[in-house]
């Protein structure tokens, strides 16, 4: 199989990355730092590497013909700021998290989807804060919820053409991205473990993915709460 996974230098997705060149596949690492891509392609002879910023839309590298065609695309690059004084609301700070985990989707479909094969597979990684309201995520949440509906558009669209999409919903994840929060992260997990997990459900075919399993369950349910009701318990963690 050969594969192309954004955000394959930290986390989630070099594991992925490694995961699927141990397993015989050819996969195409995306990154920004040529270094930390360097040191991938090093360990693992079945990967190679594209280094560009997924900010810098007009750059994105087209795909060489001894490239294609995919049979699976991993949009997993993303980032995460919060929105520390909603009064004094960080526009800046909300353009650029919206940009990377959105915005950035559409250009990557733009250049990418072309060369996956009739088949193929899209995998799009969201996050579960995306099912519930959570406090200092005016950012990350709006970015990810968006991500979740196109998702779910793309998997009715692309059907026809014989693209099957999987959307992700991890909760927390051991990585740089959750090392910066200072608040508690319950049912953390480690990246290989949600790398592994992405993997088996890929390979199952499914087209929802999200774990760990309580968590989820947890969100789930107070995401059926009455909003007022819901918006009081987050008003309370906030100021507890
Ligand atoms: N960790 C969690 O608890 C969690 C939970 C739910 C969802 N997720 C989602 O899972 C995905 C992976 O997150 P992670 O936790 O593995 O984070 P991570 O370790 O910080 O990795 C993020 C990856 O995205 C890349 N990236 C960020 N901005 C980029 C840009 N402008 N251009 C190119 N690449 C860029 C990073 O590259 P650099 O190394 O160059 O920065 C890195 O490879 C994200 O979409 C995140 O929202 C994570």
């Amino acid at each position: 199989m050969k594969l192309m996974i954004t955000g394959a230098t930290s986390g989630i997705g070099k594991q992925l990355a490694l995961g699927y060149a141990k397993a015989g596949h050819k996969v195409i690492a995306c990154g920004r730092s040529q270094t930390k891509l360097d040191a991938l392609a090093e360990a693992q002879p079945n990967i190679s590497t594209l280094c560009f910023d997924l900010m810098q839309y007009d750059s994105y590298p087209a795909l060489a013909a001894d490239h294609g065609p995919l049979d699976l695309l991993i949009l997993n690059a993303g980032d995460c700021e919060y929105i520390d004084d909603a009064l004094n609301f960080d526009a800046k700070r909300f353009d650029k998290i919206i940009n990377i985990n959105l915005i950035a989707i559409g250009y990557a479909l733009q250049a990418w989807l072309p060369n996956l094969k009739p088949g193929g597979r899209l995998v799009l990684v969201s996050s579960s804060a995306q099912l519930l309201a959570l406090p200092r995520a005016e950012a990350y949440g709006a970015s990810k919820a968006g991500l979740s509906y196109l998702a779910k558009v793309l998997a009715i669209d692309l059907a026809k053409h014989q693209i099957e999409v999987t959307l992700v919903h991890p909760g927390f994840v051991q990585t740089p991205l959750t090392d910066r929060n200072t608040f508690a992260m319950p049912m953390m997990i480690g990246a290989e473990e949600a790398a592994l997990t992405i993997m088996r459900g890929i390979a199952k075919g499914k087209r929802d993915i999200r774990f760990p399993r309580l968590f989820i369950w947890l969100m789930q349910s107070l995401s059926l709460l009455p909003f007022s009701l819901w918006r009081r318990l987050a008003m309370r963690m906030v100021s507890s």
